[in-house]
């Protein structure tokens, strides 16, 4: 049977990389989280002073050879860990202060161009489901399925609210909800690929569907578009 590309893209807490990785999983595919990429480069500037207080982003695009990602598999958990300069920082870049940097970080031309260069060379053999922003749009515009997720930022950010009070941190609904707000704005306005449904991606608003239903439909289009390439 033939093998696919999959880019799912869409707004921040979508519930993308949940959809993602049971794809993947199904089908048997390598799954990439292209969020944790710009979440690594992000929780890097913040070590080293290159955001907050005292910006330097021209010291971040200086320092890009020297950032090194990898993704690690972690077999007992059936994920694979983003790795920064050898460090398992997986945990590290999904925190607040991270996620209220990363647009930002992600609106650098040059961290773009380092990542996007990254993505594109991890699919030489199709049979791969990466979710990001531009996955549809700029790194894979001939993916034979794109998806685009939406949800009302309510919905969103109490999904994420939940998931930061179950790993223990310490936030309120409203900061949360302010942050979706505006990292969707910092990304969708960004003037380097900004966040935008690619022509030919399917549409998905998942604000009343359960975890199942959106898993058989987007399984359904899968499987149909993979019997129409065999
Ligand atoms: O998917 P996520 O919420 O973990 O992504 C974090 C941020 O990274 C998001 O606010 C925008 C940026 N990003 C991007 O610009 N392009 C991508 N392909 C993936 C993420």
């Amino acid at each position: 049977m033939g093998k696919i590309t999959v880019a799912i893209d869409g707004y921040s807490s979508t519930g993308k990389s949940t959809i993602a990785k049971q794809l993947a999983k199904a089908l048997n595919y390598i799954y990439v989280d292209t969020g944790a990429m710009y979440r690594a480069v992000t929780l890097y500037a913040i070590q080293h002073n290159y955001v907050g207080d005292q910006e330097d982003i021209a010291g971040l695009v200086n320092d890009l050879p020297d950032i090194k990602l990898k993704f690690v598999p972690n077999k007992a958990l059936e994920i694979s860990e983003m790795h920064l300069n050898g460090k398992n920082v997986e945990r590290e870049i999904r925190n607040m202060e991270v996620s209220s940097h990363v647009s930002k970080v992600a609106t650098i031309p040059e961290v773009r161009h380092k990542l996007v260069e990254m993505q594109q060379q991890m699919d030489t053999e199709k049979g791969i489901v990466m979710d990001g922003r531009d996955i549809g749009t700029v790194v894979f515009p001939d993916a034979e399925l794109k998806l685009f997720m939406t949800a009302s930022p309510e919905a969103r950010a109490t999904r994420r609210y939940k998931e930061l009070l179950e790993r223990g941190e310490v936030v309120s609904y409203e900061e949360v909800l302010e942050n979706v707000q505006k990292r969707d704005f910092i990304d969708s306005t960004r003037k380097t690929s900004p966040l935008r449904k690619a022509d030919d991606a399917i549409e998905f608003d998942n604000s009343d569907m359960g975890l199942a239903e959106q898993f058989e439909r987007v399984f359904d289009y899968t499987k149909r578009i993979i019997a129409e390439k065999s």
